[in-house]
This record gives C-alpha cells, sequence and structure tokens, in this order.
C-alpha cells in the first residue's frame, strides 16, 4: 500500500492532491506559481494549517525555479518575492503556519547578505521552502510519540487500550504525512495502544466524513464516523469501544495563553469532553502556536460562502451499492435563498484544553491555568 501524500514535489515541479475531489478521484493538479498555489488554497483544493504552508511556500519556490523574477539586483528580487509572500498571506486568514513560514522566508532571503546575486537569493528561497516541506514529517513523528506517550501516561497500554474521538481532518492530507492529530491516532494504533477511532462528519465542508474516514479505513485503522450531533451520546456510551478516553484535534492557531482556534465545532466538542470526564487534546506543531496573539479574542476567523452549507457534492450510487467514482454531482440540500453564517473555525479557551502535544513535547498548564510555550520555544518567546 502506498502512502497517502497530499503534495508532490522535486525541484521545479509542484503537484497537490485536490481534495475536493476525494473520496471518490485521485487527481493531482500541476501548481507552476503564487496565483495557482493561491487558487489551490483559497478553493480549498489543499487545506490544513501545515499544507497551506507547504503549498504556499512550494508554489513560490517553482515559479522561482522557472525564472520568474524580472530583476537582476538582489534587493530588487527580496522586494519582488516579498510582495508574491505578501499576496500569498491572504488566501487563508485564520492558519497561523502560512504566516510563520512568510517570517521564515523573509528572513532566510535577507540572511543571504549584501552583495549576493539574485540567483544566490533564489536559490535560499528554494532551499528554504524544501526545509518547510521535510522538515513536517518529522515533526508530526515527534507529535505522534509525544501524543500517545501522554495517553500512555494515563493508562493506555497493550492489555488497556484506549477509544478516540477526532474531528476535521489532521492526517496526511492536512501535512507533509503522518499527520498531527491524526498522527497521534496512527501512532496509538502502531504501539498497540488504540482500540478504536471516532471521527466527526466536520459539517459543512466534511473533512472528517470525505478526508479522516477515507484516511482511517485506507490505513485499516477501526473506525466508526459519526455526525458532529453524535458526540454528547457517544460521550455517554461508555460501553466496549465507545468508552471514549480522550477527544484529539489539530490546530490552526494556538495563542500566547493556550485558547486554540480550530475547526468550527472543536468548541463544543471540548464543552463536551470535560462536562463528561474525557481528556482533550490538542496536536500543534510550533508552526502552528502564534505568540505575536496574548488571547483568543484576538484571532480573526475565517468566514466562508453560504454554499458549503446549502449544497453538496457527491457522486452516484449505484444499484449495486458501489460508487460511480466518475461521476461528480452537486446537489442542493437547503432552500438556496436562506441566510447562511459560516464561521470555518471557532476558538477553544485554554481552560478546556489538557495538553497541547507539540514536537517539542506535551505542554501543560500551570497552577495559573495557563499553558506556558516559554520551555519549548525560548527563541520566539
Ligand atoms: O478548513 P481546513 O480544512 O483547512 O481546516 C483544517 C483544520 O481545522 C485542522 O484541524 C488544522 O488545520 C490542523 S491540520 C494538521
Amino acid at each position: 500500500m502506498s502512502t497517502l501524500k497530499a503534495v508532490k514535489y522535486t525541484r521545479g515541479k509542484l503537484l497537490v492532491l485536490d481534495q475536493l475531489r476525494l473520496p471518490h478521484e485521485f487527481h493531482y493538479d500541476d501548481v507552476t506559481n503564487r496565483t495557482e498555489a493561491f487558487e489551490s488554497i483559497a478553493s480549498m483544493r489543499t487545506r490544513g494549517a501545515p499544507a497551506i504552508a507547504i503549498v504556499a511556500s512550494l508554489g513560490l519556490a517553482v515559479e522561482l525555479f522557472n525564472g520568474s523574477l524580472t530583476t537582476t539586483s538582489a534587493d530588487e528580487a527580496i522586494a519582488q518575492i516579498d510582495e508574491a509572500l505578501d499576496y500569498l498571506k491572504e488566501s487563508r486568514p485564520t492558519a497561523v503556519d502560512l504566516t510563520n513560514a512568510i517570517n521564515q522566508l523573509k528572513a532566510r532571503i535577507r540572511a543571504v547578505g549584501s552583495g549576493a546575486s539574485k540567483d544566490e537569493i533564489v536559490t535560499a528561497f528554494i532551499e528554504e521552502a524544501e526545509k518547510i516541506f521535510e522538515k513536517d514529517l518529522q515533526t508530526n513523528l515527534s507529535i505522534g510519540d509525544f501524543g500517545a506517550e501522554w495517553l500512555r501516561a494515563l493508562g493506555a497500554s497493550e492489555s488497556q487500550q484506549i477509544s478516540v474521538l477526532t474531528h476535521c481532518n489532521t492526517g496526511s492530507l492536512a501535512t507533509s504525512g503522518h499527520g498531527t492529530a491524526l498522527g497521534i491516532i496512527r501512532t496509538l494504533q502502531a504501539k498497540g495502544l488504540l482500540q478504536h477511532a471516532f471521527c466527526t462528519e466536520t459539517r459543512p465542508y466534511n473533512q472528517g466524513s470525505r478526508l479522516t474516514a477515507f484516511e482511517l479505513v485506507y490505513e485499516g485503522i477501526p473506525s466508526t464516523l459519526i455526525t458532529d450531533s453524535m458526540a454528547a451520546s457517544l460521550f455517554r456510551n461508555r460501553k466496549q469501544e465507545k468508552n471514549i478516553a480522550a477527544v484529539i484535534v489539530g490546530a490552526d492557531r494556538v495563542v500566547r495563553n493556550g485558547d486554540t482556534a480550530n475547526k468550527i465545532g472543536t468548541y463544543q466538542l471540548a464543552v463536551l469532553a470535560k462536562h463528561h470526564g474525557i481528556k482533550f487534546i490538542v496536536a500543534a506543531p510550533t508552526t502552528s502556536i502564534d505568540l505575536e496573539t496574548e488571547t483568543g479574542d484576538g484571532i480573526k476567523i475565517e468566514e466562508r460562502k453560504k454554499e458549503e452549507l446549502t449544497q453538496i457534492t457527491g457522486a452516484v450510487v449505484k444499484p449495486d451499492g458501489t460508487v460511480d467514482e466518475t461521476s461528480k454531482v452537486r446537489v442542493a440540500i437547503a432552500d438556496q435563498r436562506v441566510g447562511v453564517w459560516n464561521p470555518a473555525f471557532d476558538v477553544t479557551p485554554a481552560e478546556y484544553i489538557d495538553t497541547v502535544v507539540t514536537e517539542k513535547g506535551a505542554v501543560e498548564k500551570g497552577p495559573d491555568g495557563k499553558f506556558d510555550f516559554s520551555k519549548i520555544m525560548p527563541e520566539r518567546w
């Protein structure tokens, strides 16, 4: 079985899986420049905080590799690259990984030094973008290990396997591989600690049913799909594999006090988990941490178009129960004239979060009830 990959990259060539067509069709878009990268992200053909940063960085790297700069001056090259990065930053506002990647890329091209040539600036940019891509996989594997060990310390074992619930999609499709929250679930499974994984449908965009359910089945992880509205009933039901030990979610932005923006519906799961005595885990690389913003009130929440609620894309189910993978049907599921509110994310206050698992370890709250990221990120604190 080959590994699922949202992004395939070799220098000068970027292929990005069109996630709007999943789970019925596997199609990679050739992304050759900033505009195509922007479109891929804004339309959610690619999505998930780390994948957004990777596609923006590599999309511009491919454009630069193919010689898009219209100058031979290094200073002018830096100005043109800055302009492209500032444009890409507007593709989706909530996930901070993109901003952090942009800051890293801007710093790298400035570090090349005065007197450098335009080509040296371009090469430095490409190498840094490739580093962001390559490092992400290692980051996710570490998050998987730290998360699984945190749960082992709570009592998970080969003889006492645990069941968990996840929300949205945080797996290979949202990253360069393995995933963050779904990465912890993969690692739990690999270590023999997982009994069962539940995933929510994640309305309105259905990242859970279209993407996470697909990844869980693809990996052979024992799993069950529920609608978002079934979580409370699941948490009350303590029988067999429904005895949920933890909710594990990803993050688009964790701010200084630990408040966390993630896919809409995360907050209600956190409140329900606390009520039922279930642990609530945020899995986030340090690239998803924003130390410039003090609390969740400072996070800009993206609002998306009404059609994501009033219409859905499906594929035709044939009389024998199998899916016609070539068919694609856009179907109205509400009165098209109704008013709609469609925030793509919500903010879970830190008080509902038990740990933020990063690639540098699992961070817990201090006696003041606040997360302290200074130990794992002293350089940015
Ligand atoms: O709107 P999306 O699909 O980009 O939202 C994705 C999420 O909310 C994920 O949980 C988050 O980006 C983390 S992905 C590792």
